[in-house]
Parts: structure tokens; sequence; C-alpha cells
């Protein structure tokens, strides 16, 4: 594989972004909008609240200004748990929202009980009862308090519901212990950009002003680090030379320290360019996933399978989510040494993965298993590619661009010896 590959916007900037243009009364247009499952059933969620959207290939036009309910339906929710990210833009608006719980997912019971507490922080009397998270907020104004949080965990979600319900707030808003991942920073600069009064995004102590009322905006989404990383790993496990733009390198830091530890040279051939540059054999590290700066948990999946041909043994900690290590028994099925304790991996390199067929459990899992794919002997068919499209986009028409040889046929990919197969006889399950 050789090549440039265009990295798209970023699918957890613009979840959250949709949502928050509900903060909006006027009309937003958002731009690099990647076209993702998550993202049409978020459009498909805005328009049952009687939002009008419409999308020119990677720009959004959101019309806001006339909500029909507070009230997100179950069956949209349940298929997409950053349905969740409206209950504070609905609060803060409209006074009252009612949500289903999201309940947990292949990789985490994922609670929300930080955002309940931080909302609750604000005024809100907040009631869950049968699967539905029921907020309202009493007094002539219905609008929300600001208040001093602080977050017992710097979680994204909760950072981020809690800030866009506190831009239309009475009063000063801090939050503490606040997440200070690039998407938060990009949700902030989406809303300073409709006049909210957000400082501090980034780092973990964020005061939001409230103001009456927001204005329209035309938005670009910052480019996805955990695509332009996926792309840096493509390029070490194949030992290929591939150049990804745009990026935002900063963002991708604690990727490109542990990739340079391992043995693999990276080049910035301009300030949003990168390119992997081919090397000889690769070292094991030890990793940890933390919330940013630290490595990034959406990373992890898919360093484990570089690690496993890397040289030496490497240890694997996840710490953010608690079930998050269920692609190891797939890449040990390709012939990985993995051995699991808790939520630590102990990875023995081995000099060579073989194709097998293999089930993808959630969506880096699979990209994980797309990259064992590339650098395997054999043919690799992966099943669960619904979980792929939801935040990959086009990954193998990207791939073909670069050299890879794969297909996907109804649904489902064959391709020659060496090479990458997907055969997803479930794939005609997506929604
Ligand atoms: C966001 O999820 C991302 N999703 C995830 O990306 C990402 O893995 C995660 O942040 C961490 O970086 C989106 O932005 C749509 P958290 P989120 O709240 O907001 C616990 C991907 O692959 N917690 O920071 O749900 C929680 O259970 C996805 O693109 C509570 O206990 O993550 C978890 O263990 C996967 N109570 C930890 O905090 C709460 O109220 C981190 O969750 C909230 C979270």
């Amino acid at each position: 594989m050789a090549g440039q590959v265009k990295i798209s916007g970023a699918k957890n900037s613009a979840l959250v972004i949709i949502a928050g243009a509900l903060l909006c009364p006027q009309d937003c247009r958002i731009r690099n909008v990647p076209s993702l499952v998550d993202v049409a059933r978020m459009g498909q969620l805005l328009s049952s609240l009687g939002v009008k959207i419409s999308q020119h290939g990677d720009v959004l036009d959101i019309d806001a200004s006339d909500l029909s309910t507070s009230q997100a339906p179950y069956e949209i929710v349940s298929q997409l748990r950053a349905s969740f990210f409206t209950i504070g833009p609905l609060l803060a608006r409209q006074g009252y929202a009612q949500v289903p719980l999201p309940g947990g997912c292949t990789i985490g019971a994922r609670p929300v009980d930080l955002h309940v507490r931080g909302l609750q922080a604000m005024g809100a009397d907040v009631q869950i009862e049968h699967g539905m998270v029921n907020a309202y907020v009493a007094g002539s104004s219905r609008r929300l308090k600001g208040a001093k949080i602080y977050l017992d965990y710097p979680s994204v979600g909760a950072t981020e519901t809690l800030m866009m319900a506190a831009t239309l707030a009475e009063g000063e808003t801090v939050i503490e212990n606040a997440a200070q991942e690039p998407e938060v920073v990009d949700l902030a600069n989406f809303c300073n950009s409709m006049g909210a009064r957000i400082r501090g995004a980034g780092t973990t102590a964020i005061t939001i002003s409230g103001v009456p009322r927001l204005h329209s905006t035309d938005y670009a989404i910052i480019p996805d680090r955990v695509e332009a990383a996926t792309f840096l790993v493509a390029g070490a496990i194949t030992n290929s030379e591939i150049s990804l733009a745009p990026v935002i390198p900063d963002h991708l830091t604690p990727a490109i320290a542990k990739l340079q530890e391992i043995g693999v040279q990276i080049v910035a051939d301009a300030p949003d360019c990168l390119r992997i540059v081919p090397g000889e054999g690769l070292r094991g590290t030890d990793i940890k996933t933390l919330p940013y700066p630290g490595f990034p948990t959406d990373m992890q999946a898919q360093f484990m399978a570089l690690l496993s041909l890397s040289e030496g043994d490497s240890v694997i900690t996840e710490t953010v989510f608690e079930n998050r290590l269920r692609h190891v028994a797939e890449l040990n099925r390709m012939g990985a040494d993995i051995r699991v304790e808790g939520n630590i991996a102990v990875v023995r390199g081995v000099p060579l993965l073989s194709g097998a067929p293999v089930v993808a459990s959630d969506l880096r899992a699979s990209a994980a298993l797309v990259l064992a794919g590339l650098a395997a002997k054999g043919k690799t068919t992966i099943q669960g590619l619904h979980h792929l499209d939801r935040g990959y986009e086009k990954l193998e028409v990207k791939l073909l661009s670069l050299g890879a040889r794969l297909q996907r046929v109804t649904g489902a990919i064959v391709s020659p010896e060496r090479q990458l197969g997907v055969n997803n006889p479930t794939v005609n399950s997506y929604q």
C-alpha cells in the first residue's frame, strides 16, 4: 500500500455539534460532516423533534427554530447512544426534556449519572422512570441556573452535556475536572460561534457565562483524530508509506509518541499533513488508556493489532471502559498471542498473523480486525461491519485507493489471497 488519504470530519465532534444546534433558534450550517450511519441517525432524531435538516455533500443545514416536541423517540435512541446529547440543549432551550436512558453497550455499562447530577446542580428536576429521563426546570423563566460542578470523572459526554446546558442558563457555570478532549474544544468553539460565552475548554476547568439566546452560524468540524491514527497504524502494520491530510498533529500526540517509541518514523510534510515512512522491525511497548491528553481508548484495539506483530512483549491496560478487550479472542484466532487478566492484556509479539474468519464486537474492534487482515497471510473474513460503518467514512474505498486489495459485495467483501476479505452474512441486519 502507498499514497495519500483524505481524513474525514470527526465523528465524535459531528454527533455532539449536531445535537448542539438544538440550542439555536436560527439556522446553522455545519461543514466537514462525515457520512456515517450514526450521523444519519442523529439527523433522524433531530427531524423527529421538528428540526428542518438537509445535507449537501459534507455540509449540513439545520433549522431548529421550530421544535415540535422535547421528547426523543426510543426507536432512535436505542440505536444511538449519542442521542443522549440532546438532553442538555432541549432542557436549556425549552425548560424540559424527555430522553430515553441510553443503556449500556458492548464496551461497558456507560451510565449517565454525571450528566444527571450536573443538570440537577443547575436546578433541573430529573426523574428516571420506565427507562426514561424526565428533566424539567420549574419557575417562570424555565431557565437553568449557573452552578459550580465537580465531575468525579472527566467524562467527555457529561462535560459536553453540561457545557451545552450552561450556555443558556442564568449566571455562570464552572465545570471542574472537565474532559479536555479536542472534540470538547470543537463543541465549545461551535457554541461560541453562535454567541455563547465559554472559556477554558481544553483545560480541566471550563467557565460558561449564560446568555439569553444564540444566533446562526457557519462552522467547520475538526478532522477525525481517531481515523487519522487508524491510518497511521495501517501504514505501520503493512510497512507502507502513507500520507494523511487534513490532520491536526497536536491531537495525535499520544498515538505518534507510541508509534515513534516502537520504531515508526512519522514526518510532518505540512502543518496539516503527516506521512508515515516504512521502517525495519517494530518493538513492543506498554500502553495505558486514559482521558485526553492520555492515550485514547479509541486507539487501543488498533494498537493491539500492531503490537501483536511487534518484537517482544507489550502490556496494554484499558482504564476507561470496563469491557473493551473483546477483540483479543479474534486476534488470537488470527495467530496472535495475547492473554487477558481483568483489564490488562499481555501481548507477546509473533512473526506473522494468518487470515481467518473473525467477528467484530464494536466500532474500534472492527477497525483493528481490518488492520490485522491487511497484514495477515491469507484471507481474513470479517463479520459485524455495521460497527465499522458507524464510525469510518468509506474505509475500504480509502484503503483501495492506497492499493489494498479488497471488495465489498452485497454487504459482503471477498478478496483474493493475502489480502483482506470481508464477508458478512449478517450485514443485512443493518438498520
Ligand atoms: C466519548 O464517549 C466517545 N463517544 C467515545 O468514543 C470515547 O471512547 C469516550 O468519549 C472516551 O474518550 C462520543 O463522543 C460519541 P465518557 P462517552 O463519558 O462520552 C464513565 C468511539 O469509539 N461515565 O468520557 O460516553 C463511562 O462509563 C466511542 O468513537 C460514568 O461513569 O465517554 C466510562 O467508563 C466509543 N458516568 C468513562 O466514564 C457518566 O455519567 C468514560 O466515559 C459518564 C461516564
